[in-house]
């Protein structure tokens, strides 16, 4: 099919490259002339493993080209995505300026029957809007079906992630009008739901809500396994055997950033406000998260006594591992923290040191080329992103280097057995004591025969 994506950001670009590797002809289309260069060129714009090679192949097979010209988009394709960015404003709702700029000049070219697919995050009644906005520009002899279809992707997996997705959501305001999605999806292998738009637009909102949800309750139960001395990571596997609760989205540490969970909490509180619904449980999540990355500067701030002059390392910029993303990442208010206190901050991260330079200037911390350079001669130690390298790193050669002894693990990904043997003070979230299978007891698995 003749497919046309508006927006090379995460979501647009993800959505670009893997469509034409389902053997669409895809346009991509952006008005940031240097993100269009690179990609013609095959660079790609945003970190994601696996996404330079598929991109190049699409770009040289000319399955993908990239564009600035939005009317050579529209009018070359059947399907046209919107995936521009929906940042907060100010009191938390989303700002849908991009949508519906995207909209009208989308239906100002409009030269056929087409679908126009809204990918971005927007809130509930959206597409009614942008229904009506389309209909007021186009010419009467066009039909234009204007569909909700929200993306699940997560950052650092996000291709993987695209080809399989749980489910792939479609809102209509009926199901002929999907005919040309499902023609788009037919051979993902995925669930297709097809919703009313209203509730597609929910499910995106609430599904991250959920996530959210789920974390802030973790470290809550954490807080309370530390008042008590109960192991979180046992309360965790008890949990989690019930396959009601499953697994996922329950480590407990200094909460949840990025671009997404964050932004769409609070988008949801207000979207509830505005039909003056109280959102009792959501601003509770958000107060959670928010209270996790103070209770762990004040748990940093109590072991060393007093921050000032203190040398600390921070080990983790980006909000998750795998990328290089530090948008509303729990690093930021920490080194803030830190700082505001008269610390001194040593930073590392694999990817993300770049982002945090327009942040952070050189002057107020300092940037480390690697992890031993950056634990040399501190006082403390922060992991704050639970990426491989800190875990696979020689914690008996970093206590040599460090000056103190101090290590706060604010994911809780290390060995604490291993970080007590080796003679740190070890502080991680929620209480995690030496492994009870020392004592002789832990999990026995037992079978009936
Ligand atoms: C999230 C959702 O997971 C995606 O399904 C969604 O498509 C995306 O937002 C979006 O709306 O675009 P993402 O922001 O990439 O994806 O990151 P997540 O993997 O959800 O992690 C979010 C945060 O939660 C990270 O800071 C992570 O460290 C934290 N987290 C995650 C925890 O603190 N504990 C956990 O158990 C899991």
């Amino acid at each position: 099919m003749k497919v046309c994506v508006i927006g090379v950001g995460y979501v647009g670009l993800i959505t670009s490259v893997c469509l034409a590797y389902k053997g669409n002809d895809v346009i991509s289309m952006d008005s940031d002339y240097d993100k269009i260069e690179k990609l013609n060129k095959g660079i790609p714009t945003i970190y994601e493993s696996d996404l330079e090679p598929l991109l190049n192949e699409m770009v040289e097979k000319e399955k993908l080209e990239f564009t600035t010209n939005l009317k050579y988009g529209v009018e070359s394709s059947d399907v046209v995505f919107v995936a521009v960015g929906t940042p907060p404003n100010e009191n938390g709702s989303a700002n849908l300026d991009y949508v519906f700029g995207a909209i009208r000049s989308i239906a100002k070219f409009v030269n056929g029957n087409k679908t126009i697919v809204i990918k971005s995050t927007v809130p509930v009644g959206t597409q009614k809007k942008v229904k009506r906005i389309v209909s007021d520009i186009i010419h009467p002899k066009y039909k234009v079906n204007i569909l909700s279809n929200p993306e699940f992707l997560r950052e650092g997996t996000a291709i993987n992630d695209f080809f399989n997705a749980d489910r792939i959501v479609i809102g209509a305001d009926n199901k002929n009008e999907a005919k040309m999605l499902l023609r788009l999806y037919k051979d993902f292998n995925q669930k297709i739901i097809i919703t009313r738009p209203e509730s597609s637009e929910l499910i995106k909102y609430s599904a991250n809500a959920f996530l959210a949800t789920k974390i802030s309750f973790i470290n809550e139960i954490a807080n309370i396994s530390e008042a008590y001395g109960s192991d979180i990571d046992e309360v965790v596997e008890g949990l989690a055997s019930d396959h009601r609760i499953n697994r996922s989205f329950l480590n407990a540490g200094v909460g949840y950033g990025g671009s997404c969970l964050p932004k769409d909490v609070k988008a949801l509180i207000k979207i509830a406000d505005d039909r003056n619904v109280r959102s009792e449980l959501l601003t509770s999540v958000e107060n959670v998260n928010k209270n996790q990355r103070k209770l762990l500067f004040k748990r940093l701030e109590l072991t060393l006594n007093d921050v000032t002059n203190k040398e600390i390392c921070i080990l983790g910029a980006s909000f998750k591992p795998n990328t290089d993303d530090v948008r509303e990442a729990p690093s930021i208010d920490i080194i803030n923290d830190i700082l505001s206190s008269h610390g001194k901050v040593k930073l590392y991260d694999p990817i993300g040191m770049n982002n945090m330079k327009s942040l952070f200037h050189a002057k107020e911390i300092e940037y480390c080329k690697d992890i031993y350079t950056a634990v040399t001669a501190c006082d403390a130690v922060v992991i704050l992103t639970e990426w491989e390298e800190f875990k696979e790193s020689n914690w008996k050669l970093i206590k040599d280097l460090m000056k103190g002894n101090i290590v706060i693990d604010g994911r809780n990904v290390l060995n604490i057995d291993n970080m007590l043997d080796l003679g740190f003070n070890y502080k991680c979230i929620g209480s995690r004591v030496q492994k009870m299978s020392e004592l002789g007891t832990g999990v026995i698995e037992t079978k009936i025969m």
